[in-house]
């Protein structure tokens, strides 16, 4: 028995010096270790062993196991090494090769847009503020003015959620909101999606606007109109001309309309302005004292001014966008283009 497991260890080890692949490595591993293998046999005829003698044989066997088990997986590694530097050595990667690209992403021109003149409100001093998107009657209404009868409340303008809740149809509510929670004097920003029912090329169900409030001491018309030309100047260079116009909301008095000059021909007289080489930008007014009243705002110590220009129409024009929906769309290929 002995002499046998002498010859399984000596024709193992040499047997195993020899495989050179995987294939050997595991036939010789078989042939020990299998089933019908050597070393399972003599483990397996332990048992006719003399009594006296199967200690010593039991701890040999053991031993000749442990060893071959060893060169086994020093083989296996050795072999597996070789494999890897092998390939390795196969695969060389050409340095010199031109690169595929990466693509690069860009900003959509509304948050470019938005950016910018964030950018310039900050510079001037005003606090910028989000509030909600869907709004109550109360303040996307009531608060600001806006009889029961008013044209914007009907349900063919508005998109109501209930009775009382409905998608807010401007960022006015953001003035309401602030004057009931900011203390004066202050000035902030509400920039944000704004919904109505409209829809054909120039107006989408879902638009963007900017709410501006300031409110301080000794506010007049004249700081306004000071405030926005400066803003204008920022937003489109120093050679912008403005207009006003006199117009109606029923949360500012005075209300004016302000017309800049048209970015699409330069101010020569375009399709888009009629000729008039202006073109509207901003509502906007003094805040009707009533207003401040109801957020809880002293009218007869503080005052202010209010506008909301929609951005949409800005950055139609300067892109030269066809129709309002492509702004919504996110299609690839329309995005490439405003890059
Ligand atoms: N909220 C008005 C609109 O959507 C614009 C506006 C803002 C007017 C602030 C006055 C003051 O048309």
């Amino acid at each position: 028995m002995k002499q046998k497991l002498d010859e399984i260890l000596k024709d193992g080890l040499m047997a195993l010096e020899n495989a050179d692949d995987l294939k050997a490595l595991d036939e010789i591993r078989v042939e020990i270790f299998g089933k019908a293998g050597k070393l399972t046999a003599v483990l397996r005829g332990m048992k006719d062993v003399a009594p006296e003698q199967r200690k010593e044989v039991g701890a040999m066997a053991n031993a000749v196991r442990e060893q071959l088990e060893k060169a086994l997986s020093e083989k296996l590694c050795q072999i597996e090494n070789a494999q890897l530097l092998a390939e390795m050595e196969k695969e060389k990667i050409d340095i010199t090769q031109p690169s595929k690209g990466t693509k690069k992403g860009a900003l959509h021109p509304l948050t470019k847009f938005n950016n910018k003149f964030i950018d310039i409100c900050v510079e001037m001093g005003f606090t910028v503020i989000q509030t909600p998107e869907v709004e109550t009657d109360y303040y996307n209404f009531e608060a600001l003015n806006v009889p029961k009868n008013h044209p914007s409340r009907d349900m063919q303008d508005s998109f109501y959620i209930t009775d009382s809740i409905v998608m807010r149809t401007h960022t006015s509510p953001s003035q309401v909101r602030a004057m009931e929670t900011m203390k004066p004097p202050f000035k902030m920003v509400c920039p944000g999606r704004v919904y109505r029912n409209d829809d054909d090329s120039s107006h989408s169900p879902i638009f963007n606007q900017f709410e501006a409030l300031v409110i301080d001491e000794n506010v007049s018309l004249k700081d306004f109109m000071g405030m926005i030309k400066e803003m204008l100047v920022r937003l489109y260079g120093k050679d912008v001309k403005m207009r006003v116009r006199p117009a109606f909301f029923p949360f500012t008095e005075p209300s004016i309309e302000i017309d800049a000059t048209c970015q699409m021909c330069g101010g020569k007289g375009c399709s888009l302005c009629k000729g008039t080489g202006f073109s509207e930008v901003f509502g906007g007014g003094i805040v009707n004292p009533k207003i401040l009243e109801m957020s809880g705002i002293d009218s007869s110590k503080y005052g202010g001014f209010a506008f909301g220009p929609g951005i949409d129409r800005s950055v139609m024009i300067t892109n030269k966008i066809p129709n309002i929906k492509y702004l919504f769309r996110n299609d690839l290929r329309f995005l490439k283009q405003m890059r």
